[in-house]
């Protein structure tokens, strides 16, 4: 046997070939981060130091890791049926998970349509915008509008309707037509608010502006993060989101919340729509749709808007799109099995069970040394250290390390911020535990 077709050894000789996504490359293999194993709220890494996860994996395994039901879901599917089209066949588990699905959701949000991340999921759910005015005979509305610091992912309809700098900046002119409204964050009017901050429903106004500018029936769609995370955890404002929902009521125009993050219970729903009372005509999801156990993500739309596309002959193809892993047989049964679990345990409840505790917890920090501001909401939160003269996201880089190698926790970080958002099966030991370690490791970077 070659030395390319041996067993992989649990540590890695060579880190040279892997060039890691989001990941400072250089710093990474100069001084690794390796995680081999994992169990509930634990990783492990290599020499099997345990981990306590603060990041849910990277905002996706709601139900912990690698457990027991979801690993046999899969090793069964994977043992009867590897792979199936999607395109013009079909397999039953499939349609079982969207009913699933749909059946989590508020309102006529009853179809699914499968693909494998979040940002395929927003790609998805821009075209079924664009398509779906094409065959209402609108085809002149196709401008979206995204959000400052909003994340819809890597693809270039995501990037286009995301609002952060760096994920934006070397890509060239992106989709045309795109315009933003502006972020919901104020620090001196939202400093340290528990959950949704009182100021900023008034942002939502903008819209009306953004309207005025471009008419409204040049606008196809408008996409939001109920709660922006990857910029560190932004609640909306009370009353934003309601906002938002009457303006596109007004100029028809259709609303999209990407839920890639808040599905799935991170906010205490199933869904972060139902806890606002607003029905969006589509909902992102993907992450916690299998706990991350496997590549998955959708679009939850409303009936009217599928039951448009469902005309002319019926041998033809209604919408133009899809995957080849969409509805991938593994990751349907790891949905299956992790839907299964978060009613079994009631995870969701759990979620907002622990909201107030957690947000105790994390507001334990405030006054610590660097600290500006904390946020949060559901089981997320985010906390802002100021950044070091002349080295802007030094102080979180440092805290990032210092959390893994020092203190045994991982977190996220977004420049000088450090975002938490554990397994929603975290018990409030674990809760305080992650604020000890994440509290010791900020006063170890001051
Ligand atoms: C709100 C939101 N949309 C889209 C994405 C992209 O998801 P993926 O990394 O699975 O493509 C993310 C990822 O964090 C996200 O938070």
């Amino acid at each position: 046997m070659s030395a390319k077709t041996a067993a992989a050894p649990v540590v890695p000789n060579d880190l040279a070939s892997f060039w890691m996504p989001f990941t400072a490359n250089r710093a990474f293999k100069a001084r690794p981060r390796l995680v081999a194993r994992a169990r509930d709220m634990h990783y492990y890494t290599p020499e099997g130091r345990a981990v306590l996860d603060g990041a849910a994996g990277l905002w996706c395994t709601n139900a912990g890791h690698n457990r027991a039901p979801i690993v046999e879901a899969i090793q069964r599917q994977a043992a009867e049926l590897d792979f199936a089209p999607t395109f013009q066949f079909g397999h039953p588990r499939a349609f079982e998970l969207a009913s699933r699905v749909a059946a989590l959701a508020p309102g006529d949000l009853d179809h699914v349509f499968f693909c494998n991340s979040g940002s395929e999921a927003v790609d998805t759910a821009l075209k079924i915008a664009l398509a779906y005015w094409n065959v209402r005979g609108q085809a002149q509305r196709v401008r979206f509008i995204g959000r400052e610091r909003g994340y819809h992912g890597v693809g270039f309809g995501g990037m286009s309707v995301g609002g952060l700098a760096n994920n934006r900046k070397a890509f060239g002119s992106l989709l045309a037509g795109v315009d933003h409204l502006p972020h919901t964050y104020n620090r001196e009017q939202q400093a340290f608010s528990k959950g949704e901050p009182d100021w900023g429903a008034h942002l939502a106004d903008e819209l009306e502006r953004i309207v005025a500018l471009h008419s409204d029936t040049t606008i196809a769609a408008v996409i939001v993060e109920p709660m922006a995370g990857s910029t560190a955890v932004l609640p909306a404002p009370k009353g934003y989101l309601q906002r938002l929902r009457a303006i596109c009521d007004k100029y028809g125009i259709l609303l999209i919340f990407d839920e890639v993050i808040t599905g799935f219970g991170r906010l205490g729903h199933a869904f972060a729509a139902e806890r606002y009372g607003v029905v969006p005509d589509m909902i992102t999801f993907a992450k916690g749709v299998t706990s991350g156990s496997a590549p998955m993500g959708g679009v939850l739309v409303r009936k009217g808007i599928h039951d448009a596309f469902m005309n002319g002959p019926e041998h033809v193809v209604e919408f133009f799109h899809g995957y080849t892993y969409s509805a991938h047989p593994l990751a349907v049964a790891a949905g299956l099995a992790t839907l299964d679990l978060y009613r079994e345990e009631d995870l969701f409840a759990r979620a907002k069970k622990l909201e107030p505790f957690w947000c105790d917890a994390a507001m334990s920090l405030k006054g610590l040394p660097n600290v500006l501001d904390i946020r949060c909401v559901g089981l997320t939160a985010g906390i802002d250290l100021a950044s070091k003269p002349d080295a802007v996201g030094k102080r979180g880089f440092e805290a990032m390390e210092r959390g893994f190698h020092d203190e045994n926790i991982m977190f996220r970080i977004v420049g000088d911020s450090v975002a938490v958002s554990p397994p929603l099966i975290v018990s409030e030991q674990q809760i305080e535990e992650i604020f000890d370690k994440v509290g010791r490791v900020i006063r170890s970077v001051s």
